[in-house]
């Protein structure tokens, strides 16, 4: 057995990462007077959220009609049909409240000429159920929207008392014997030292897993930590097959180019200067959403009119636009565009490429944030004293595909949710729950392995393969040969991380130890992927299967359940929840009006 001191911290609540999910949550603990302790492996405002650019979505009505039902049945549409229904109204109807109370708290948003919080339109939102024109919803703070955000909630976490352990990397959870989660063992990466965190409740919210694949939006810390701790403790990963591509990863680098720049009047052409998106969504156009925008491109650049001298990306073009708009609503994207692809965009097209941007699938949860084990009695059963919010969770809000500016409402409203649902279920007067030594030993002992791991493996050499893997197999377009080869290669990728090899045993700021400690986070959280992408016979959302080329909901309007175990998956499925909250005749929306159909545009 590993013999490593810890230094033993007790809260009513602990919150995992410090981007906007954890942030809010840790605010709206404090808040209520809980004790809150924030662990984050990065300083705060250095959180994934940072790079949010072009909004958050909330029907507030300042640029025209727009209401919440209007927003839940976008929500609803676009995930074609996949998320639960409870969830996705809770998004659409708390959206208002909840950027009301981010402008009380002080988050600078752009502002109309009456002063109101500017919305853009944004992929996907439209009005009158999807009958009528698009939508100005997605509430913006120029194109650096996460982070005013961000900045702000940490501002009024500190106002709050919470406590913010900052550059602590999370190691494993600890459960109790009858499955409760009782705590978090962690490594402070500046001294060496270790920590044990017991809490009467652990709230995962540790961002996406993008770095799974070679190119992505998502910063290099987005490794899947909390689905990675999750699937060790034997708990489930949910409808994982779901990855998002952002259609504006500019070409090469991978950095986003907001889809606010379509919203702002932006538009895609192919090597022949044709707007080609008016062939493939003509009421929508670019304005599409992007699982859409993402294979129109695809299919361009396939039939030969991609551009660049290698055929191999489509042109954004931006430079028809005044030069004061694009300084006044777009300057973070303008800059990014010079830096990365050395574009002036009031002269040049902006190259770009769909670029994997984020995670519909995660640790499965109600609306409230908590984390749910699927057993065949209930598909719906708690996990005690666990929680995961934000890309980390699976509420599931965005079901087979999330609408652009859904991601950072879905970050404030579910933080907000888990926060109110901790109020009620947390006591903050009981005793917090005991050190269970035998799981920090555990935790430890798989530490002190891959600290002295002598394979013949280094860290980096496998994530490659890995992210190589997982790019070419489980791309835009999948088949069922592509996906069974890439399961089989995954497979003994996996394996591999018993043969890595770490050169760096030291225990104070050994980034090869934490590289280490990631890539076994990152690599549960793909093997899922591509188990649920090959086990998924149709084609649904950002699951785009060329030999079942249809939705089929008869058979597969179900939420995949992965469980992972070294480098085998266990697939299981959940059905997914058809009832909204509100009935319609208190203002809710009609089921007849969300039944499925076709998803056109
Ligand atoms: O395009 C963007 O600004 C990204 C927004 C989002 O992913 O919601």
């Amino acid at each position: 057995m590993a013999a490593y001191e810890f230094e033993t911290h007790d809260y009513d609540v602990v919150v995992v990462g410090a981007g906007g999910a954890g942030l809010r949550a840790t605010l709206g603990m404090a808040e209520q007077g809980l004790r809150t302790a924030c662990v984050t492996k990065v300083f705060p405002t250095r959180s994934h959220t940072v790079a949010a650019q072009g909004g958050i979505a909330a029907s507030l009505s300042n640029m025209g009609p727009d209401h919440w039902q209007w927003h839940m049945y976008d929500t609803v549409k676009g995930s074609d049909w996949l998320g639960d229904t409870d969830a996705m109204e809770y998004l659409a109807r708390e959206a208002p409240k909840a950027v009301y109370e981010l402008e009380h708290y002080g988050v600078p948003f752009s502002r109309t000429e009456e002063g109101r919080i500017y919305q853009r339109p944004f992929g996907g939102h439209t009005t009158e159920f999807g009958e009528g024109p698009a939508v100005q919803r997605t509430c913006a703070a120029a194109d650096r929207t996460g982070h005013a955000i961000l900045h702000t909630l940490y501002g009024q976490s500190l106002k709050n008392n919470a406590e913010f352990y900052i550059e602590y990397f999370a190691i494993d959870l600890i459960m109790s014997d009858d499955g409760a989660c009782t705590g978090v063992v962690c490594w402070k990466l500046d001294d060496g030292t270790i920590h044990v965190f017991n809490a009467k409740m652990v709230v995962l919210a540790t961002g996406g897993y993008g770095r799974a694949y070679f190119s992505a939006t998502s910063a290099h810390t987005c490794t899947g930590d909390g689905g990675g701790m999750v699937a060790r403790a034997g708990l489930p990963l949910q409808d994982m097959e779901f990855v998002q591509f952002h259609p504006t990863g500019i070409f090469g680098a991978g950095c986003l180019i907001t889809e606010g720049a379509r919203g702002e009047g932006g538009y895609l052409t192919n090597s022949e200067g044709e707007r080609f998106m008016e062939r493939y969504a003509p009421q929508y156009k670019d304005l599409a959403p992007r699982d859409y925008v993402s294979r129109s491109m695809t299919m361009e650049i396939r039939e030969g009119r991609g551009v660049g001298p290698n055929g191999d990306h489509i042109h954004l073009n931006l430079s028809h636009l005044p030069a004061e708009a694009l300084n006044l609503r777009l300057p973070g994207i303008s800059e990014s565009a010079k830096i990365f692809a050395g574009v002036d965009v009031t002269k040049e097209p902006i190259p770009v490429l769909p670029t994997v941007h984020y995670n519909m699938g995660g640790v499965p949860t109600n609306y409230w944030g908590e984390v749910l084990n699927p057993t065949a009695e209930d598909p719906n059963a708690i996990v005690p004293g666990l929680m995961a919010v934000g890309e980390a969770g699976c509420a599931s809000v965005h079901g087979a595909n999330r609408l652009g500016s859904n991601s950072l409402i879905d970050l404030v409203v579910f933080g907000r949710a888990a926060a109110i649902r901790a109020g009620r279920v947390v006591d903050a007067e009981s005793a917090v729950p005991e050190t269970n030594s035998a799981q920090v030993d555990k935790a430890l002992d798989r530490f002190d392995g891959l600290r002295h791991a002598a394979g013949s493996t280094p860290t980096a050499e496998l994530r490659l393969e890995m992210q190589k893997t997982m790019q070419e197999d489980a791309a835009v377009f999948r088949t069922s040969k592509t996906l069974a080869a890439g399961l089989e290669k995954m497979t003994g990728v996996a394996a591999k991380l018993d043969d890595l090899h770490v050169t760096d045993r030291s225990m104070i700021w050994n980034s090869d130890l934490m590289e280490t400690l990631e890539l076994t986070n990152l690599m549960p959280n793909a093997l899922a992927t591509i188990a649920g992408a090959e086990a998924r016979k149709e084609s649904r959302g950002a699951h785009a299967h060329e030999d079942f080329t249809k939705r089929d909901d008869k058979s597969w309007r179900v939420h995949t359940v992965a469980r992972v175990d070294g480098n085998s998956v266990d697939l299981g499925y959940r059905p997914i929840i058809e009832d909204p909250l509100t009935p319609e005749k208190e203002g809710g929306i009609a089921i007849k009006k969300i039944a499925p159909k076709e998803r056109t545009f």
